[in-house]
């Protein structure tokens, strides 16, 4: 008898470009991001059970059951078939959480391909994003992965080609920090003064185009980092030591408090990662290379 478990790896994402522009009515802020996608994974496992249940190994203090945003996207699903939510969702955490690195919009996004698989629906992709989309603006590239420009509230994603590999140092601290109060944090601090943006897009999407980490190094930027810092100032440090220690560049991703160290190749990375490690300035490094695809069912 073939297992009836359908299994589903997703990728962290990292922002190589982060323009917030205003709060909008709805809550939001209008983006411009530049998302990637790299080899740090959540694993998550499917089984058809009496009722809905999400329990994760490897990051205590998750929300279990319908909680969990993984929870949410069975259910949503579930609802759209006209299906009965009964499955079991085990996690098995990589993504550290609160990290900025949408490891909660991954475990969503995978939930949301493995239980199509597991229902057997056979749903165009436009409705998986739709969906994606609703449970939160990182979750549409979690399915799509690669390398994409994010517009809207971040949820409304195009490709981005890029023929090369870039490698990454992340140093991932041991507190997170949550996404609404690092919005609320930039808001306070631009109402006290305007501050710095970052540059133009098209300097990122024309570095990502060759093979030139230095240029590509140049060209990085977050306006979520200052008020990232502002939360956690510890992160000064971090950003400090893997410049100190031969990174070409790093900032801090997403939300934050993740900080993203870009690396000429793989042997720089891990002697780069070796060093950052070495000061203690974090929980853990993690050597990473990106684009890497999305959501996928293993064994399918
Ligand atoms: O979309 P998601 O649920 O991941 O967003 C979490 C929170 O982050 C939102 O409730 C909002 O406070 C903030 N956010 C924002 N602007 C965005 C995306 C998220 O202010 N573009």
């Amino acid at each position: 008898m073939p297992s009836a478990t359908v299994r589903v790896r997703v990728p962290a994402k990292i922002n190589l470009h982060l323009g917030v522009g205003d709060l909008r009515d709805d809550g939001y802020h209008e983006l411009v991001t530049i998302f990637q996608a790299v080899s740090l994974y959540d694993e998550l496992s499917l089984t058809p059970a009496d009722e809905l249940s999400v329990v994760t190994r490897g990051a205590p203090g998750v929300p279990e059951g319908a909680a969990n945003l993984a929870g949410r996207a069975v259910l949503l699903l579930a609802e759209h078939a006209g299906r009965h939510p009964g499955v079991r969702v085990e996690i098995s955490k990589q993504i550290p959480v609160a990290g900025g690195m949408a490891g909660g919009s991954a475990d969503a996004a995978a939930a949301l391909l493995g239980c199509a698989h597991l229902w057997h629906l056979d749903l165009p992709r436009s409705t998986l994003v739709a969906l994606a989309a609703e449970l939160g603006s990182d979750v549409p590239f979690a399915l799509t992965g690669g390398t994409a420009i994010g517009t809207g509230r971040g949820e409304q994603i195009a490709p981005v080609l890029t023929r090369h590999q870039w490698h990454w140092v992340l140093a991932i601290a041991g507190d997170g920090l949550s996404t609404p109060a690092v919005f609320g944090e930039l808001d306070r601090l631009r109402e006290q003064s305007p501050g710095p943006r970052v540059g133009p897009v098209e300097d990122v999407l024309a570095a990502l185009a060759r093979p030139d980490a230095a240029a590509l190094g140049e060209a990085l930027g977050n306006d979520m980092q200052a008020a990232a810092i502002s939360l956690q100032p510890s992160l000064r440090r971090v950003l400090y030591a893997g410049t100190a220690e031969g990174a070409l560049h790093c900032l801090v991703s997403g939300s934050g408090p993740t900080v993203a160290m870009l690396c000429a190749d793989a042997d720089h990375a891990a002697d780069v990662a070796a060093r950052v490690a070495g000061l203690g300035v974090c929980r853990t490094v993690r050597v990473v290379n990106g684009p890497v695809p999305g959501a996928r069912v293993l064994g399918a």
